[in-house]
């Protein structure tokens, strides 16, 4: 993967975290209602953001990762979305995080196909998982909609949480009728 990567869905493109992001990637964490069900805090200074994007190694070490997405018709930042490799677990664990104001339009599911669309058509994993807290309301609805499976309940930032799964058989067998299938990787 290159900064030339690029994933193009319906109305998303989705490329590399770039330091044209630092901006808008602070503004997103420093929104405590995004934050919330993920574990992670607020940055505290810019320098952070730098080291985040500067040290992501996921994409040169995996061929995969959180990718950078904006809105095709206005250029706008809205977040990120990706398959980002679990080293602890041995698994790839799919991911989302938008901006408030981009709830609700459908991107999270529209960008998590075409995350789906690489890892397994691409890349050939044999299962992605979606894990988020059960209070999560909006990202198990995202999960349930791409077709994961509920696996298990687990605890994690003090929180009971929930374990999907999508296997590559899984996958190939409804991928023709997901919402924002449209993808051109
Ligand atoms: C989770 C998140 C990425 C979802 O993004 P999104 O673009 O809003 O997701 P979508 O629009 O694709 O789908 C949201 C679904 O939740 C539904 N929903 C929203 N509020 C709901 C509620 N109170 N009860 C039930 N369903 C609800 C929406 O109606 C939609 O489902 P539908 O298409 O069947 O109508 C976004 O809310 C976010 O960034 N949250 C903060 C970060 C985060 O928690 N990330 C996930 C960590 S695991």
């Amino acid at each position: 993967m290159s900064a030339a990567f690029r994933i193009e869905t319906d109305r998303l493109v989705m490329r590399e975290f770039s330091l044209e992001d630092v901006d808008a990637m602070w503004e997103l964490n420093s929104d405590p209602d995004v934050i919330q069900y993920t574990g992670d805090r607020s940055f505290t200074n810019r320098q952070e953001v730098i080291d985040l994007i500067t040290g992501y190694d996921q994409y040169s070490k995996y061929k995969m990762g959180r990718w950078s997405m904006s809105l095709k018709a206005t250029g706008e930042y809205i977040g990120w979305c990706g398959i980002k490799y679990l080293a602890d677990l041995d698994e790839t664990d799919l991911g989302f995080r938008l901006m408030k104001k981009f709830w609700d339009k459908g991107y999270a599911t529209e960008s998590s196909v075409a995350a789906l669309s690489y890892g397994f058509d691409q890349l050939a994993l044999k299962s992605i998982l979606g894990r988020a807290a059960k209070d999560n309301i909006r990202s198990i609805r995202v999960l349930k909609k791409l077709g994961m499976v509920y696996e298990k309940d687990f605890f994690e930032h003090d929180r009971v949480c929930e374990q999907h799964r999508l296997t590559n058989e899984m996958w190939n067998k409804q991928k023709e009728i997901l919402p924002g299938r449209n993808v051109n990787p």
